[in-house]
């Protein structure tokens, strides 16, 4: 029996998986964010662990005998946040998180003291990234910097408290930007040049390796037999990739989470950070992954849901399985800036088109498309790196709605694909590297691809209808930097 634990922005999943990969149980527990200024987003780490927790107690209560032959857990999160420890292993602050925007001075300080960071870390400097959120602390907060001993992603910082050692693997720490992308080791001149060294770092393991094992207190409150082996798991990209068995070349992914991403795993590096491609090794060795990454997906969804005061689901409903044709309003997703292609952290979204005959279903409609909008920017970003994709599988809580992936076969033009229980994909693939982590067993074996259950096909008259709209959609952003 396996844990995969997704610590995502709005919610802990956990997943118990069995020996023959079937989801036993699952249990959620959602998370909050503050954001103390506009363009600011924070969390509370010990909001991750009481919600863990929950999860935990939770599954143990419905599922006592199967948490009890737990062997292996893994481990997945929100990548980029910044996790700032004092000598104890206490948090300094709140995390500051992967779509918080503060920190744009400091992206142009660190690229002009580290000229070499495009080319060693395959990334550009970006205000997500959790490098110049410490040289953001550094003159914001000194303080706080100065008390730092320990910098930890978000889910290093869970892993911390499950196991009590500090352990990163290279997928979530190559969101840092002071990972060394090919030689999948910390850069000690990126770190030089945040004022930092390795010490202040976690050690390093790749995804699927073995790299501690959960506390036995943890282990006995949970009623466990043994105390499982922890994997080096990975950032909810990469995690999410394992999970539908996106592990070699031709099997490109759309994630419609919180935030969405256009990922393509590669035997070999192929950067564009001039175009704000993102560079991560993959949680299995000799793989990289590249990605566009953009801030707002689902949450633009559940944003005009807040607005309209409806569900998700009531919005999604009258909208049937398939648009029509476009809509007539237009909506750019910059609700918390953008990354791909723009890096633009100021950028705010926006509402064209907007007319006395606009109703609630053409406004939905608009906020799916400029996501799936936003995609093809990532696309086109991927392509001008030499990848191209012929098919995506869909992954997260967006692609639970057919409309939604409906409208993304059309704009990206290539067959979309929907699995059973695609939104749980992050955690699953967790689990899945907890069970490499104690069998060993050859990856390919473990990360198969689930079955696919439904493929949207692109038509040909909605394919054109989309192209002709894309050069409109693109001319309504204009840089606020
Ligand atoms: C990727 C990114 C997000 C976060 C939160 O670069 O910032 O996908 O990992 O999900």
């Amino acid at each position: 029996m396996y844990l995969g634990i997704d610590l995502g922005t709005s919610a802990v999943k956990t997943v118990l998986v069995d020996g023959a990969q079937r989801v036993i149980a699952s249990e959620s527990r959602p998370l909050t964010t503050t954001s103390p200024l506009p363009g600011y987003f924070e969390q509370d780490p010990a909001q991750w662990i009481d919600a863990t927790f929950a999860t935990l107690d939770a599954l143990k209560a419905t599922h006592a005998s199967e948490l009890a032959a737990v062997e292996g857990i893994g481990l997945s999160g929100q990548m980029h946040g910044a996790t700032l420890l004092d000598a104890s292993a206490r948090p300094l602050r709140p995390c500051i998180l992967w779509n918080d925007g503060r920190s744009a001075a400091e992206c142009q300080v660190l690229e002009r003291r580290w000229p070499a960071l495009r080319a060693i870390s395959g990334n550009k400097a970006m205000p997500g990234f959790t490098a110049p959120k410490l040289l953001w602390i550094a003159t914001h907060e000194p303080e706080i910097f100065a008390a730092t001993k320990l910098v930890l992603l978000p889910k290093a910082y869970l892993r911390l408290v499950l196991s009590g050692e500090a352990i990163e693997d290279v997928s979530d720490a190559s969101g840092s930007l002071w990972l060394d992308a090919a030689r999948r080791d910390w850069s000690d001149a990126a770190l030089a040049a945040t004022g930092l060294s390795r010490g202040h770092m976690p050690r390093l393991v790749e995804g699927c390796a073995p790299a501690t094992t959960l506390r036995g207190e943890l282990a006995r409150r949970w009623g466990m037999t043994r105390q499982p082996v922890i994997a080096g798991g990975a950032g909810d990209n990469p995690a999410g990739a394992v999970g539908i068995g996106a592990i070699r070349p031709g099997t490109a992914f759309v994630s419609l989470g919180t935030s969405g991403a256009l990922l393509a795993p590669t035997s070999r590096i192929a950067a564009n950070p001039d175009r704000a491609v993102h560079t991560f090794c993959h949680a299995i060795p000799d793989m990289w992954i590249q990605a566009g990454a953009i801030l707002s997906a689902a949450s633009c969804l559940a944003w005009v849901a807040r607005l309209f005061g409806a569900t998700e689901a009531e919005l999604l409903a009258p909208l049937g399985l398939r648009p029509q044709a476009p809509s007539a309003v237009s909506f750019l997703p910059y609700l918390a800036g953008e990354r791909t292609p723009h890096d633009d952290p100021a950028v705010r979204g926006m509402l064209d088109g907007l007319s006395h005959g606009t109703d609630r279903g053409s406004i939905v409609q608009a906020v799916l498309e400029g996501v799936a909008f936003a995609l093809a920017d990532c696309r086109d970003a991927l392509a001008d790196a030499g990848i191209a994709m012929t098919e995506a599988d869909a992954i997260g809580g967006g692609s639970r709605s057919r409309f939604w992936l409906s409208v993304l076969a059309n704009v990206l033009n290539v067959p979309i694909h929907r699995f059973a229980g695609g939104e749980t994909g992050a955690a699953l693939g967790a689990a899945r590297l907890g069970r490499l982590a104690v069998t060993g067993e050859a990856i390919a074996a473990v990360c198969t691809r689930p079955q696919r259950i439904e493929t949207f096909e692109p038509d040909a008259g909605l394919v054109d209808a989309y192209a002709e709209r894309l050069p409109a959609w693109r001319e309504l952003y204009r840089p606020r930097h």
